[in-house]
């Protein structure tokens, strides 16, 4: 079918071009290559693997997912084999993927970060992105909710690797704009803004927390709001700045809307688990806005927004 190719979707992050503006998300497509079995990876500009720690992780105990009605639940805890093992293990799938693969680390410190952004390179992998969603060894917070404690990892990395780098930042931070400009000095290529938005829920017959961790993070069509003001707000303060929008898309109205708002690119999360092959179906949606308003290319969409 014509509309499921992707002519006229190009679209860059900084010096990177990408085919299509869909990202598939990282957490929500495995490690790429068991989400190649059941949808056209074709379609997308790439796709982000699990994200993966210098040693393993075991993560949270069960349950970690729960669905809320509206959107759903996750307390993972990032469980994940390591780099070294994952390296092993997924390296030697990546190549033949009819996509590029992007690399996702984490770490608990900067040079945790840097060892897994080092050993990624040693892979196919195309891009790094820094889930910066992350405890921070030395006090238990958020990297991305600290300016500084973001930056230290984004420079770490940097000096760790020559591929380009993502930086993912959250929307729980009070000011998103200061950490955005804080990874970009500290040479991201790129932000991606953001993760999930904290949040809980109780089963009323048992009453206990969804999760084990009680706190988890919140996903799906309900954050989208929040997730386009982050790249409206850092599109407007930071210009020069290449945004990859996450939070809700599930259609190609809501790529269009990220688009407006200032994103690039735009990651499909929690849609993938409602229905793997969702990707096809935005792209073909987009063509078709794209006809109808007389659009040739997405560059005339990225934060297009007219004012009132
Ligand atoms: C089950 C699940 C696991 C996730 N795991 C990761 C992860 O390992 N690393 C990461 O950076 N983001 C992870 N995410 C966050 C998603 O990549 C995305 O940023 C977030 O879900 C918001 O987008 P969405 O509403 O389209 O899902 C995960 C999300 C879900 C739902």
């Amino acid at each position: 079918m014509t509309t499921a190719t992707t002519d006229h979707m190009e679209t860059r992050l900084g010096n990177l071009d990408l085919r299509s503006p869909l990202i598939a998300a990282c957490g929500t497509v495995g490690s790429v290559v068991d989400f190649a079995a059941v949808t056209d990876l074709a379609i997308y500009g790439a796709a982000v693997a699990k994200s993966v720690s210098g040693t393993p992780w075991p993560g949270r105990q069960p349950p970690r997912v729960a669905a809320t009605g509206t959107g759903m639940l996750n307390g993972i805890g990032i469980q994940n084999p390591g780099v070294d093992a994952w390296v092993e293990e997924m390296g030697p799938g990546l190549e033949p993927l009819p996509v590029p693969v992007w690399g996702s680390a984490v770490g608990r410190d900067a040079d945790e970060y840097a060892r897994v952004a080092e050993h990624l390179s040693s892979t196919a992998v195309a891009a790094v992105e820094v889930n910066l969603s992350c405890p921070n060894l030395e006090n238990g917070r958020m990297f991305a909710l600290d300016a500084g404690a973001a930056a230290a990892v984004v420079r770490a990395v940097r000096a760790a690797t020559t591929l380009p780098i993502g930086a993912k930042l959250t929307p729980n931070s009070e000011d998103i704009v200061v950490v955005a400009a804080a990874v970009a000095e500290a040479g991201a290529d790129w932000v991606v803004l953001g993760n999930t938005v904290w949040g809980a829920g109780f089963d009323i017959e048992t009453r206990r927390p969804l999760l084990s961790g009680v706190v988890g993070g919140y996903s799906g069509a309900p954050i989208k709001p929040i997730a386009l003001r982050c790249v409206w707000e850092v599109s407007r303060a930071l210009p020069g700045l290449p945004i990859v929008g996450i939070g809700g898309a599930g259609s190609g109205a809501d790529v269009v809307e990220f688009l407006l708002a200032g994103a690039s690119a735009v990651g499909i999360g929690t849609a993938h688990f409602a229905s793997p092959r969702i990707g096809t179906r935005i792209i073909a949606q987009l063509h078709r806005y794209m006809s109808k308003h007389g659009v040739r290319s997405l560059d005339e969409l990225i934060g297009a927004v007219e004012p009132w």
